[in-house]
């Protein structure tokens, strides 16, 4: 049956344009991550009755897929389906493709098509008001869509969201909510919620109710959603409600979303869901290795009195600023282009190096810092690119700036930066970032969070590395050295 419902759902996508889906976040799940992501769930079949839930249920693909392996399973029992769908463009189709499910696998279907946020209660706390508001198996693919600040969803769930926040997430965060006592949730998802700020009331709620029992990880993005080229990197996790943690977490992986040669590793799960809050996304022993070596070290940037901050100039809303000679009383205003190499190039006759102002919060002391890009691209092999700046290579200026795409740690000393540069620019620490946060971006509160050795161990660093040549294989020999 699921064949056909993918064959109708292939017609409905020729029948309406991309524009019109993006506004409710429509993207269609491939018949291979349905059946996979149906596949996951540890279904009781001793029970009289399930009850399912599919928010934003599309055509209905993924309650298709777990209905058919429910009864493929010989479950004979009663199954309530409750599907929610909001778009009256998709609802005639999600109807007509309840209707024949209940024909053919005899199932309670309510399909309901109000907003799924507003038409919820969210507790912090959940409380199941009435047993029927309750379900034992989640399925969803939810809509990936970013919302205002003022959004009707995010007032409803304004506990869990800070900033402008993502619907997938509330999606996730509500179906915790209405999920029964033993109960597992099984979403696709991209993988930003695994760390950042703006996720962190969310992680706090997921990990209060529900422990993470496996995740799959695509490695390439072709082909997981039916006809959509999928830009975000994407996830399958799922989690159950209960207060028994799991010594490990089932992490697999596939390079192409068909889900052949998928590979299988159980990693301890106080390495994957890390006390810092984050998840760590291992794939293998040796991933996890770089996880636990890191881990071991006790001390972090803040509480060394060191910390990473962004730049502090957003460059094209401050023109009437900016300089592109020098003028009397201008400072140098440090760019990621000027980062080469390990260490700080500049001037290099770009435009806007030199920046006037009396805006002191636009300004830093002249001192000793470890520039680290913000911003990498995909094919370059670091995430971590740090650059080493010392003040006595620009003599004559009390201040600097820099523009927000750098970021910097201030170090009281030259050893200081010469050994966090040896540390950052080590395999195992681009190895640990890269398990932390997926994207390309470099963010400095996550990197403030990140295990580091005492002040001694790095002046120690420092001191090695001011003797050799300043490359990655010096900086991996002097990191192995310090950090077993
Ligand atoms: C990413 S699509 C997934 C569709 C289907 N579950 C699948 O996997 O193929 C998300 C669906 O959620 C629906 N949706 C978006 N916002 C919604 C809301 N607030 N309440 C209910 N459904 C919503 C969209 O119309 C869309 O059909």
């Amino acid at each position: 049956m699921l064949e056909q419902i993918i064959g109708n759902t292939e017609a409905f996508l020729s029948a309406v344009t991309r524009s019109e889906r993006k506004k409710y976040g429509q993207f269609f799940t491939s018949e291979l991550s349905a059946i996979y992501m149906a596949s996951m769930f540890e279904i009781n079949l001793e029970t009289d009755c399930i009850r399912l839930l599919d928010a934003g249920a599309g055509s209905g693909i993924l309650s298709v897929a777990l209905i058919e392996r429910i009864r493929n399973m010989g479950y004979k029992g009663e199954i309530i389906l409750t599907c929610f769908e909001n778009d009256h463009k998709i609802i005639p189709l999600l109807a007509e493709n309840l209707k024949a499910l209940d024909k053919k696998y005899r199932v309670t279907c309510h399909l309901r098509t109000e907003n799924y946020i507003t038409s919820q209660q969210f507790n912090l706390q959940p409380v199941l008001v009435m047993d029927s508001e309750a379900y034992d198996y989640i399925i969803g693919n939810p809509p990936y869509m970013k919302l205002g600040k003022d959004a009707k969803e995010v007032q409803v769930m304004s506990e869990i969201c800070h900033g402008a926040p993502n619907m997938y997430f509330l999606f996730m965060a509500m179906g915790i909510n209405s999920l029964n006592w033993g109960g597992e949730l099984v979403y696709i998802v991209p993988r930003s919620w695994t760390s950042g700020a703006y996720f962190e009331a969310f992680r706090r709620y997921l990990f209060s109710n529900c422990v993470i029992e496996q995740i799959h990880l695509f490695e390439s993005r072709d082909k997981v959603f039916n006809s959509e080229p999928i830009l975000q990197e994407t996830m399958i996790i799922k989690v159950k409600n209960t207060k028994a943690k799991p010594k490990k977490i089932l992490i697999t992986s596939s390079s192409t979303s068909d889900f052949d040669n998928i590979s299988t590793y159980y990693a301890d799960y106080d390495n994957v869901v890390g006390k810092d809050g984050y998840v760590y996304l291992v794939t293998d022993e040796k991933q996890e290795n770089v996880l636990k070596r890191v881990n071991r070290l006790t001390n972090t940037l803040p509480s060394l009195n060191m910390k990473m901050c962004t730049g502090l100039i957003v460059d094209f809303r401050l023109k009437e600023e900016l300089r592109d000679q020098y003028e009397d009383g201008a400072c140098p205003l440090f760019y990621s282009s000027h980062i080469k190499n390990g260490t700080v190039v500049w001037p290099q006759g770009r435009p806007g190096e030199y920046i006037l102002t009396s805006k002191r919060t636009h300004l830093q002391k002249n001192t000793n810092y470890l520039f680290v890009k913000r911003l990498t691209s995909k094919e370059e092999h670091r995430r971590l690119q740090c650059g080493i700046y010392l003040s006595k290579h620009f003599p004559g200026y009390r201040h600097i700036s820099t523009q927000n795409k750098v970021n910097f740690i201030m170090c009281e000393t030259e050893e200081v930066v010469y050994g966090l540069y040896a540390l950052f620019t080590s395999t195992l620490y681009d190895e640990y970032y890269r398990l932390l946060n997926g994207s390309t971006q470099v963010n400095s509160t996550e990197v403030n969070s990140i295990p580091v050795p005492s002040k001694e161990i790095i002046r120690n660093m420092g001191r090695e590395l001011m003797k050799t040549e300043i490359n990655e294989t010096n900086c991996n020999k002097i990191t192995d050295r310090w950090i077993k």
